[in-house]
Order: C-alpha cells, then structure tokens, then sequence
C-alpha cells in the first residue's frame, strides 16, 4: 500500500459535523495548519446552506490561529478543550458559544484512554517524516499525539516540509500502561528517556497525507520591561539564597518555568544570576530564552513538551540541529507534566498567577471568577508536586485598577497547600511553614503593591481574629468595587463590613 497524497480541502471533505478531533500539537508548536483552515471553511459553506456543522476539539494545548482561530471564527466549535489562547476562541467561549472545559494537562491523554472524552474519530497530525510502515515523526510538539493515534478511528497527516527529517530522536514516545497495569516512569534525571523516536501506527489508519511548508504561528515575546526584570531578579535572587541555606543541593535542581513574558523573562534572569549554577530543566514549553542559555551552557539538559520558539530561535537550533539533539527533548504532556517525575526529580516550578488572596490561594485562569483567559495549563501538575512551588505576577494589573492580591481569589486554580512562594517586583512572600494569619503580613509587606497596602492592611485588621481571618461580606469588595467603578483603588470597606 502507498501513501495517498490529498489536499487540505479534500482532508476536510471526510470531516462530518459531530465529529470529534484530536489534533497534534502542543501550543502553536506541532500544530496543523492547513487541514484545520479548510474545516473552517467547510463549516461557513454548510452554515451558509442552512445546516449545522461543529465539531469536538480536543488538542494538547493552545494551537495557532490556523485551527484555535479559523474554526473559533467559523463557529464550528462544539466543544474545546484543554488550554487555549486564541482571542477569537476565548472570546467564542466566554460568550457562551462554544463549551470549554479546563483540565490539567498530564492528565488529558489518560483520560482519552479510559474513555471519559468519548468517542474520538480523527487524530490530525503534523509530521516531519512519515512511512509507509505507519511511522510517524512528529515536528516541535508531541502534546497529546501518541495517544490521539492510537485510539482515533482514522488520521490525516499534514507532512510539514518546513521542518527537517533530522528532527528524528529529538521525540521520547511512549505510552503509558493504564491502571491496574502502570508502572512507574523511568526517568531519573531531565535526559533520561523511557520511549521511542517515533509514532507506529497501523497504516491502514492513515487516510491522507498533505503536504505543506509553513512555520509554526508563535508570537514573538515582548521586551522584558522594569517589572519582568525585577520579577526574575527577585526569582533568582530567591533561588541563590534559598541554595546558600542548604535548601536546595548544591548541585541544584531541574527548573520548570510557565508559559508568557514574564516565564521567560524569569529563566533570562536566573541565567544571567552569578548566584545560580549551571541547571537542567524538566518543565512543559521550552520558550526562546532557553535556546540562548543553552548556547551559553548555562542550562545543560531541556526536557519538555513543545519546542514553542520564535522563528529565529528556531532556526539557530535547525542550523545547529546536532549540537541540540544532544540537548533537547520532547515528550508526551503525560510525561513531559507527570506528577510521578514532578516529585521524583525535585522540581522548582515557577509559574504565573493572574492573582492571588492574602492566604496563597491561586487563581491563574478566570478573570473576576467568570472570564476564562487560557486555563490552568500544566501549572497544577507541577505546583502540586514541585519541591518548591513560586508563582509570579507584576502586584497590580491594568494600570493599577487591578491588584492581584485580593482578600479572597474569585476562583481557585492552586490552593493555599500547594502554593509556597510569591514573587512581584515588589518582592518575595515566603508562605512556607506559616499560618493564615502570618501569610497575611507576609503578603501585605512584601508583595503587595504601595497603591493597595492600606486597604488591604485594613482588611486584615477588620476581618476578625479567627484561625483565616476572613469577612464573607467583604473578601470579594475589591471585584465588586472594580465592576463599579472600574478601579479597585475606590475600595472603601465600611460598606462592605456593615
Ligand atoms: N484581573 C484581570 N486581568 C488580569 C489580572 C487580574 N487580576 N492579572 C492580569 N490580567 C490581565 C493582564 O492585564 C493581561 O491582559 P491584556 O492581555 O489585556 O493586557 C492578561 O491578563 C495577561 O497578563 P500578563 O501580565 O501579560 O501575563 P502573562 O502573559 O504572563 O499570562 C497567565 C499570565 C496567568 C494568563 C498565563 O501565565 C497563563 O495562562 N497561566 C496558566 C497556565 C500556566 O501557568 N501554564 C504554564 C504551566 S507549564
């Protein structure tokens, strides 16, 4: 049997409304960018005809604007999950258009396996080889793909020329056995690998193969700014003293590190921090900042899941494709984010928070506890278990109208047992091994922003002296002063505590 060559049209043709889709991919890294346009157009010309046509979409992350995008603004969206960042598809989703539901990513391809998602009938995968024996070499992000592949009815390839064959061996594949017959994962350090290089499928599987050439969609990052810089300043300063105490080993541990400016803006800083050795990382997206610092030897070994690099960073790591190999790998989200290695290997997870309460609650994905920005992502999988878990955020939002310390989170992504360090550029709030009421201070004095230090002290004081000082009227008047009057900074408690 042969290959069969299609077009992305032609691919989209076999799409039927209903239908449920895995895709590859782990944010835009690895994700199809053809098929999905031509599903999007397909979906607008049946609407246009008067009949329906959505799909389920289940993906490893985010994606590109190619699929998150197109299908969001064709409302062809039946349901979408786990993590996404298209503003089309959030704003699709907040208004109540397209069913969402967030899970923590380690998590998405078990769940696959024991049939809690249903029935999937397409895997839609971007490859960098594939052959006529089923074997399948992924591009930039492995995701939720081995999985996808392996119980999805059929799979279209989209064999992506833009990145090279020699991608081969930088994958780890491997599928977990499912309970009562999983064993543990044998990884001991970031550079272990417990699979193979490729995807074996049956090839009968594979319906269609087109060809494209097109770079993965990554935005670039922004400029690191005074606040980003004096976040991961206070990050490494953070990390280099916690290793002068002992509390870190000397030889130091593997750092995972979230997604966003700020994320990569904190891994510039511990590189550039004479107080921090030479580390490995073991962490989820392997943003631009990494590839310099591995350059640089400072960081020695990358495990993630996606390689999600501007366009120029990609193509120092393609020019020098062997000295990276070396260095670099990527695995499925089940490994990539185990909580079985989190807690093996010792991480320190440092991740962003949109805000946090006086106790060290976390809340990383619903703005005003109702608007879902991207979702929790990996960061649970790694908070939980992490030797030392940091969450990081600039003290306010939206020019000062938004303090991210509030007296209670509008929702809850990470709680308090989870939580031990937060960083602003303000500075370090360490929550270890202190109760409510001492996390309070702790977080008035050292992370809180000037503009909302009273108010907030003054909430700590009017809020009662039980063991989590807490006044139900009051611990949401900051959101509700923000949706009044647009400004946090109008708060005035006597309303609420009466
Ligand atoms: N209330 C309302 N809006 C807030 C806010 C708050 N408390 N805090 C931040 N925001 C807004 C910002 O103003 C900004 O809005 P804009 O895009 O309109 O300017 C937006 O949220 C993003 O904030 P920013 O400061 O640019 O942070 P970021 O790009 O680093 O993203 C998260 C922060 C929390 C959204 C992002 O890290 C995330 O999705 N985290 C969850 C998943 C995760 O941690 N993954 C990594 C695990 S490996």
């Amino acid at each position: 049997m042969g290959l069969k060559f299609i077009t992305a049209e032609e691919a989209a043709e076999y799409i039927k409304h209903d239908d449920v889709l895995g895709f590859s991919g782990f944010t835009p890294a690895g994700s199809v960018k053809s098929i999905p346009v031509a599903i999007g157009n397909k979906a607008k010309k049946e609407h246009t005809e008067g009949r329906p046509f959505k799909v389920g979409v289940i993906t490893g992350a985010s994606t590109g604007d190619s699929l998150d995008g197109s299908l969001a603004r064709a409302e062809a969206v039946k349901f979408r999950t786990p993590y996404q960042s298209n503003p089309d598809l959030r704003n699709l989703i907040n208004a109540g258009k397209a069913d969402y539901f967030d899970s923590h990513l380690s998590v998405v391809g078990q769940n696959i396996r024991y049939g809690f998602l249903g029935k999937i009938n397409w895997a839609i995968i971007e490859a960098c080889d594939v052959t006529e024996q089923g074997e399948i070499v992924l591009t930039t992000g492995v995701g939720i793909s081995p999985t996808i592949c392996k119980v999805a009815d059929k799979i279209l390839i989209e064999l992506n020329s833009f990145h090279p064959q020699r991608l081969r061996g930088m994958h780890d594949i491997i599928i977990v056995a499912d309970p009562p017959n999983r064993r543990e994962i044998p990884i001991y350090k970031p550079s272990d690998r417990a699979g193979g290089e490729i995807i074996k499928v049956d090839p009968s599987k594979i319906v269609g193969i087109v060809n494209t050439n097109a770079p993965d969609e990554v935005g670039g990052f922004s400029e690191t700014d005074e606040i980003t810089e004096k976040i991961g300043h206070n990050v490494a300063e953070f990390l280099s003293k916690e290793l002068k105490l002992g509390r870190i080993p000397s030889s130091f541990l593997p750092i995972q590190s979230g997604v966003g400016n700020i994320a990569n803006a904190v891994l510039g800083a511990l590189g550039r921090h004479k107080g921090i050795p030479d580390f490995q990382m073991y962490t989820e997206v392997i943003q631009d900042s990494v590839i310099d610092l591995i350059a640089e030897g400072r960081i020695t070994f990358a495990s993630g899941c996606s390689l999600t690099v501007s366009r120029d960073q990609l193509k120092k790591v393609y020019d020098n494709l062997n000295y990276y190999h070396n260095r670099i790998v990527l695995r499925p989200q089940e490994i990539s984010n185990s909580p079985e290695v989190a807690r093996r290997l010792g991480i320190i997870s440092i991740n962003t928070a949109l805000e946090a309460d006086l106790f060290g609650n976390v809340n990383s994905t619903n703005v005003m506890g109702k608007k879902m920005m991207n979702g929790i992502g990996g960061s649970g999988d790694f908070t939980r278990n992490a030797y030392i878990s940091v969450f990081t955020c600039p003290s306010v939002a939206k020019g000062g109208k938004i303090s991210a310390f509030v007296p209670m989170v509008s929702h809850t992504d990470h709680s308090e047992h989870s939580v031990q360090v937060l960083i602003t550029e303000q500075g370090i709030a360490d929550l270890r091994s202190k109760s409510p009421k001492a996390k309070m201070q702790e977080i008035i004095n050292n992370c809180v922003h000037p503009d909302y230090r009273q108010a907030l002290t003054e909430y700590a004081n009017l809020a009662g002296d039980t063991h989590t000082p807490c006044t139900l009227s009051a611990a949401f008047g900051m959101h509700m002063e923000y949706e009044k009057s647009g400004d946090m900074r109008n708060i005035k408690w006597g309303d609420c505590f009466r």
